[in-house]
């Protein structure tokens, strides 16, 4: 089979999941990554045609996407901020809205720090995506971060070698975490999603994310928030900052539990796609 023939095949089969465009884009993450091929190049050579091996590597790729595997899972890899990071299934697959909460931050440590040089705290490592983009752009932060999950902070221990970058580790649970250390900076992207929620969600999300990563109880949604804010109420230097990622239904209620403990300046932001998703504080 050529390249063009293939990706047909791909968009026929995927599109009772995905819609054509998706397919399209799923094949040609597909095929960058086991013909090693540029999406430009890709795109010109639609009539070469495909060794035996790696049309067989594509099939089976095809076969994991329609029992819904993401695609992040089966290349076992995620671009994130320019970045491409390990991904499996200890780990949340980072999203496009973490890019913009980590673009704020580094607009602030690179307008508010002489040299960038925040200390700066990330609660709820995952891949290590925020960690690791923020130490990328700011060399001269000390970046160091946290995470309940052992296989998550392996995950990210390689991907920051990968990367090379020094970012240090903590596996430590946040709800009973207790430090000496005071930061500039503290950012989290904590679960915020409720079991009532769980309608709306795509079943790929539901069936392969680690849940670990993404839900909270209905009754206490905010539970990470406020042990986050709590923490971060001591732990923060004098105009220290808190950044969280947010659920897009729980603005009010994160920003008035903020209000609550004394934080000041707070703002909210809408990612690309019109939802309130970031908040900044201050002490
Ligand atoms: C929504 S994911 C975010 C991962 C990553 N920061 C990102 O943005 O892609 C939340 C992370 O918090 C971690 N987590 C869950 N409960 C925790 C706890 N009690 N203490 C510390 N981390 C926790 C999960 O293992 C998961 O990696």
């Amino acid at each position: 089979m050529n390249i063009g023939a293939l990706e047909e095949h791909y968009k026929s089969e995927l599109v009772p999941l995905y819609d054509r465009e998706e397919a399209k884009s799923l094949f040609s993450l597909a095929a960058e990554q086991v013909l090693l091929l540029s999406p430009g190049k890709l795109m010109m050579q639609k009539d070469t045609e495909i060794s035996f091996i790696n049309e067989q590597k594509l099939l089976s790729i095809l076969n994991d996407l329609q029992i819904g595997k993401p695609i992040q899972h089966i290349l076992e890899e995620a671009h994130f901020y320019g970045l491409v990071f390990k991904v499996n299934e200890h780990v949340l697959i980072p999203r496009p809205e973490t890019e913009e909460l980590v673009e704020w931050i580094i607009s602030v440590c690179s307008s508010q720090f002489t040299v960038n040089e925040a200390k700066i705290l990330d609660i709820g490592t995952g891949s290590g995506c925020i960690p690791i983009t923020l130490k990328k752009h700011l060399p001269n932060a000390e970046v160091s971060t946290l995470d309940v999950s052992g296989e998550a902070i392996a995950v990210a221990k390689h991907n920051a070698q990968q990367i090379g970058v020094e970012v240090d580790f903590l596996e430590a649970d946040i709800l009973t975490f207790q430090s000496k250390d005071k930061f500039d900076i503290i950012v989290s992207n904590p679960p915020y999603i409720r079991y009532l929620e769980k309608l709306e969600m795509h079943t790929n999300v539901l069936l392969h994310e680690p849940h670990l990563a993404l839900f909270v109880s209905d009754e206490n949604p905010l539970l990470f928030y406020k042990a986050i804010a709590d923490f971060a109420k001591t732990n923060l230097k004098p105009k220290g900052q808190l950044f969280f990622e947010i659920n897009e239904y729980l603005d009010k209620e994160t920003i008035e539990m903020l209000d609550d403990k004394g934080f000041i300046n707070i703002d909210l932001r809408k990612d690309m796609q019109g939802k309130d998703r970031m908040v900044r504080a201050e002490i």
